[in-house]
């Protein structure tokens, strides 16, 4: 078995590849990262020499990028040739939930990992140990061992013999801080059956984390705690976001609720910020893995108790939405909306689940015209999202007209003649609006609906605007 990993091979170049493997070249200068991806257009965007093109968006991601793309980290469409030089392999494909099919809408789709597991199969040579990146079921390895295991009896006695072990390393980063979280992670978690390979991969880790915070533990648990700790995250968010209903209706504060039971050490002041419903790729997703592995596995209570999860999520963006039409004398027809952010939440160009979509889809379906303005957001990207252009994989949502929706790249473009705005992410620009040029521009009696709490509550009332913030009775 190789001893000291010198070539390492990760599969899929988005959100966690990406940044992760950044991360891993830039603190092991000895190792050589190729990132491969079939995705052309991503690799590109990863190879160009304007760091501001990069295809995802994350602070600090470019200074790392600069310090070690072409040195030894390499974006590449190889994956064939990728695959058969290296020691080791991640798995960082992505895992959407199943859109048909048994367990469709809540199983996760296992066809990217299989699919990749299959190239590693029949390219890997030598001794390869392949690593679990994407958030998988429990109990995927074995899926991923099987295949594999194969490769190996065929090729054992021919002069291409190739062994492998599997191991799980899930990835806790978050959006929006993942530099951050990739170089002080609070653990580093990896599940396996043999103490050889684990110690290896542990060694990668173990050149920036203090080992005591790498955890080792076998598959299946590696497996789980993944799927858990993005369903006790999102549980915090709907929790949270039924109390803002309550205390809208009963006069108390969201914020000073927070900070009462945050500051409980059993509680803890994370995860307890009020918003219009988590986004993001991974939250819905787990949970409705965990859903479909709870009822498979027999146990229907737990199912429905992590369902609900979703469902409160799934109320709030309604709620929110309802308020706006309501406010606004119960039509928003032919009136003008401003949404500012679209991004799931702020530090990051990921719009994936954003709740920014559903709300305005929502309002588009209600007859308003909107202006969208995000910092990091395309056009396209906004388009795309609100399936305002052909989009296979938003086939469940309505197409609104075209002619509803306007882009702009200048926030101020967003208030003029319109009705309300709407604050849909906490970007910071959104605190340091000037309320007065704003209100200038709006047409009265005009509304500010701010889902994050962050616009400046004093000055937007001064300026003559109505205001309504999450959780303020
Ligand atoms: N995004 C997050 O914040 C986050 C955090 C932790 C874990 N995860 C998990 O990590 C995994 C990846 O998530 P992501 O957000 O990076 O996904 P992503 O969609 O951004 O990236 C996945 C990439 O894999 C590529 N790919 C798929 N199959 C391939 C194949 N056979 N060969 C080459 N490339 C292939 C796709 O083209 C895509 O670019 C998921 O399981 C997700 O649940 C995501």
């Amino acid at each position: 078995m190789n001893k000291k990993i010198k070539n390492i091979c990760c599969i899929g170049a988005g959100y966690v590849g990406g940044p992760t493997m950044a991360v891993i070249a830039h603190k092991c200068i000895e190792i050589t990262v190729n990132v491969v991806d079939s995705n052309k257009a991503r690799i590109d965007a990863w190879n160009d020499n304007d760091l501001r093109k990069l295809p995802i968006y994350e602070p600090g991601l470019d200074k790392i990028i600069s310090k070690t793309r072409n040195k030894n980290l390499f974006f590449s469409t190889n994956v064939e040739m990728n695959i058969s030089k290296a020691d080791l392999i991640f798995i960082s494909v992505n895992t959407p939930t199943k859109t048909k099919g048994l367990g469709a809408g809540k199983a996760s789709d296992l066809k990217w990992v299989e699919l990749c597991t299959r190239q590693v199969a029949k390219f890997a040579t030598g001794h390869t140990i392949i690593v679990e990146k994407s958030t998988l079921p429990v109990r995927t390895a074995k899926v991923i061992q099987e295949i594999l295991f194969k490769a190996q009896d065929e090729s054992s006695n021919t002069h291409n013999s190739k062994t492998f072990d599997v191991l799980s390393n899930p990835e806790f980063l978050a959006e929006g801080s993942a530099v951050h979280d990739l170089l002080e992670p609070d653990r580093v978690l990896i599940g396996g059956e043999d103490l050889e390979p684990i110690k290896i991969l542990s060694g990668i880790y173990e050149h920036w984390i203090p080992k005591e915070k790498i955890l080792q533990t076998n598959l299946w648990s590696s497996e789980l705690a993944k799927l858990v700790a993005n369903a006790f995250l999102a549980q915090r968010i709907s929790s949270i976001n039924s109390i803002s209903a309550l205390c809208e209706n009963t006069g108390a504060d969201i914020y000073q609720v927070s900070k009462a039971i945050g500051l409980d050490t059993r509680i803890g002041e994370k995860f307890l910020k009020a918003g219009p419903g988590f986004g993001g790729s991974c939250f819905k997703k787990d949970i409705l893995n965990l859903v479909y592995l709870s009822e498979y596995f027999g146990l229907p209570e737990v199912s429905r108790y992590w369902e609900e999860v979703i469902k409160i999520n799934e109320w709030q963006r309604k709620r929110i939405y309802r308020l706006i039409v309501k406010n606004l004398f119960g039509t928003i027809s032919g009136k003008k909306i401003g949404i500012l952010g679209f991004s799931f939440k702020a530090d990051t160009n990921d719009t994936r689940e954003s709740s920014a979509i559903q709300i305005s889809i929502d309002l588009l379906n209600e007859g308003a015209n909107l202006i969208i303005y995000d910092p990091k957001v395309s056009k396209q990207q906004v388009e795309f999202a609100l399936g305002l252009e052909s989009n296979e994989n938003n086939d469940s949502i309505k197409n609104p007209s075209l002619e509803q929706c306007a882009y702009t790249s200048n926030i101020y473009d967003v208030f003029k003649s319109s009705d309300c705005v709407v604050i849909m992410t906490e970007w910071k620009a959104f605190s340091e609006i000037n309320w007065d040029k704003a209100a200038r521009d709006m047409r009265h009696p005009a509304w500010v609906f701010d889902s994050r709490g962050v616009a400046n509550k004093k000055q937007v009332i001064e300026s003559g605007l109505n205001f309504w913030q999450i959780g303020i009775g």
